[in-house]
């Protein structure tokens, strides 16, 4: 079984899809760590971001293995990674690593933003996560502030919105909701109710199989 989790910056796409991962026995990719990681490579190799094949080459020798967690969550990693998701050689440099992932037996949870869309189109369930832009902001500013990070709320809600707006009017894979995806809206759910509401989804997609 596939689970493609789709879904905008800070809607709870991530836990969600840990959670129902863990529930189901799958393994889980967050491919955001991709984009993330290139991004950060990119910033420490001191790459052009207008060079795409240069962008692509550091996509392509990428091992995750070379980077801390807390270095892939700040919010310049962010931004990197929006700037090199925009970038079709970057996308089609990780494509191959996401549908491997995907198609190993048994099955496999994705989260990310185009995976119900472009990486597995044939996914047996498709999930669509959103909340409202001040609550992801929220979200993410009090992430960042736990970090050590002092952004202030308003510089998060103006970040976000400019990622937000790249990320759905690039050219490749824009992030969209997939015609078949369920969305939930997780601005007034906590997490167990939102993961509840995601299981609920899954059962219903795989009684229909
Ligand atoms: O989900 P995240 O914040 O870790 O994602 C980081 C960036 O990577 C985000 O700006 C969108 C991009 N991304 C993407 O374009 N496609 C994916 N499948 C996952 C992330």
């Amino acid at each position: 079984m596939i689970i493609a989790i789709d879904g905008t910056l800070a809607s709870g796409k991530g836990t969600i899809a840990r959670r129902i991962a863990g529930w189901y026995g799958l393994p889980h990719m967050d491919t955001g760590r991709l984009y993330r990681a290139t991004g950060v490579a990119a910033m420490q190799a001191g790459a052009d971001f207008e060079d795409a094949s240069a962008l692509a080459a550091i996509a392509r020798a990428l091992d995750l293995n070379d980077f801390e967690e807390t270095e892939l969550r700040t919010a310049q990693a962010g931004q990197a990674a929006s700037k090199v998701a925009a970038v079709p050689a970057v996308r089609a440099a990780l494509l191959d690593l996401q549908r491997a992932f995907a198609n190993q037996t048994g099955g496999a949870v994705l989260d990310g933003r185009d995976i119900g869309t472009v990486v597995c189109p044939q996914a047996d369930v498709k999930l669509w996560i959103d909340a409202s832009v001040d609550e992801r902001a929220r979200r993410r500013w009090a992430e960042l502030q736990a970090a050590g990070d002092t952004i202030t709320l308003e510089a998060m809600t103006e970040q976000l919105k400019v990622r937000d707006t790249r990320d759905r009017n690039r050219a490749d894979a824009p992030m969209v909701q997939a015609a078949d995806a369920v969305l939930i809206d997780t601005t007034e759910l906590s997490i167990d109710a939102a993961v509840e509401k995601a299981r609920a989804a899954v059962e219903a997609a795989r009684s229909q199989r």
